[in-house]
């Protein structure tokens, strides 16, 4: 099966030797899908014909579908009331977790799964073709490995989050808590996760503790990727920085050592701005890092906490508007940034041989997602070549 998509106004292609400056922009562009790769990207007088389907654009923008690295989907139950009580004035706390744990413990396996099916899928509706998903909520080796098992009917992108907070059947031992982590919890889930994550912060669990977590998870195969400096300053970008991490997130209070770190290292700066918009807190300086020359990821976190949404857009939308991000800088980020995030490169990028993850969108370019916030600007989706919107 091959689809021809023409009369492309303006393509986002993340390849800088195929248009212009880092987004790689071609004008009046064309791609050829098929299968489930891209094969062919070009100006659209040159495209080849005789494709099985051909579908024209109408001088709209297309772009690489989303890579949502960073949500945390496997739960049940609610946190309005919580909501409500920051809009009035509550801080956020990271003990808000414990009362999704508690909800998620006692949820079925099939309730669970169609609670992650219903998030992917207005994930996917909204432009998001790659999702990684945590697990975090359920604390116990057996709620813990349940968790990874749902999320990878969903997506490979897979991070074991046990340590997520200290287990309130631990509250008063943590350090026996980081023991049944590092032990029993990750000879249970490791085969079936690809990441490694820690919630490094204070009501979380300490630089200390945190390392211990991520190289146990490293000695099992996995790979790193730490939510640090979220709530205040702390160890967590550097201990990221150190053990090779694939991403630090959330990245809202750093210091000047932090961002010098960040923009000397392979480590990507994953920023997440659904948690500051719902959390009511600052936003973290997406300039800074990138001045710094970091490489700048964004994703939703989306979680029923400190941020309950699907929407990539969005995110676009406040980081132009709050975090010092130009629209070029923000869409790359929401794409080929969440690609470097998981180490992708077959996602977050139009060219051929990547996988044919395209978003339509109605609107002439790319810099709609953030003139335009809030409007559904997403027409069409496809991921690995199946029209899926
Ligand atoms: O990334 N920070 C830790 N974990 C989530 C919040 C989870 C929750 O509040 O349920 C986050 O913001
Ligand atoms: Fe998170």
């Amino acid at each position: 099966m091959s689809t021809l998509i023409t009369g492309i106004h303006s393509l986002v292609t993340n390849d800088p030797e195929l248009g212009l400056g880092p987004l790689g922009l071609l004008a009046d562009a064309a791609v050829v899908v098929e299968g489930e790769r891209i094969a062919w990207v070009g100006p659209a007088a040159s495209a080849p014909s005789g494709t099985d389907t051909v579908v024209d654009a109408g001088g709209r923008a297309v772009i690489p579908g989303f890579v949502d690295s960073h949500a945390h989907l496997v739960f049940a139950g609610d946190r309005t009331a919580e909501f409500n009580a920051r809009m009035s004035g509550q801080a956020y706390t990271a003990g808000g977790i414990r009362t999704t744990v508690a909800a998620t413990r006692a949820a079925s396996d099939e309730a669970l799964d169609a609670n992650v099916a219903r998030l992917v899928g207005e994930a996917l509706r909204q432009g998001t073709t790659v999702l990684e998903c945590k697990s975090g909520y359920g604390l116990t080796v057996e709620d813990e490995a349940r968790a990874l098992r749902i999320a990878g009917r969903h997506t490979d992108e897979v991070t074991f989050l046990g340590a997520h907070v200290v287990s309130p059947d631990y509250a008063d031992d943590p350090a026996g808590y980081v023991d049944l982590v590092t032990g029993p919890m990750l000879d249970a889930c490791a085969p079936h996760a690809r990441w490694v994550d820690v919630f490094c912060e204070r009501g979380a669990f300490d630089g200390d503790q945190a390392r211990a977590v991520l190289t146990a998870g490293v000695a099992r195969g996995l790979v790193p990727r730490v939510h640090a400096n979220q709530l205040g300053e702390g160890p967590g970008v550097q201990l990221a920085v150190e053990l090779g991490a694939a991403s630090a997130d959330h990245c809202t209070h750093l210091s000047e050592a932090d961002v010098a770190a960040l923009g000397s290292s392979g480590t990507v700066a994953t920023l997440l701005p659904g948690a500051e918009f719902s959390t009511r807190a600052q936003y973290p300086d997406a300039r800074r890092l990138l001045d710094a020359g970091a490489t700048v990821a964004l994703s939703t976190d989306c979680n029923p906490g400190s941020s309950f949404t699907t929407s990539v857009p969005f995110c676009i939308a406040v980081a132009v508007r709050e975090m010092g991000m130009t629209p070029d800088e923000a869409v790359w980020s929401a794409t080929a940034g969440g690609a470097a995030a998981l180490r992708r490169t077959d996602v977050g990028v139009v060219k051929a041989g990547a996988r044919a993850d395209l978003v339509l969108l109605d609107a002439p370019s790319h810099v709609h997602l953030a003139y335009r916030p809030g409007v559904p600007l997403v027409t069409a989706v496809w991921r690995a070549g199946v029209r899926e919107v």
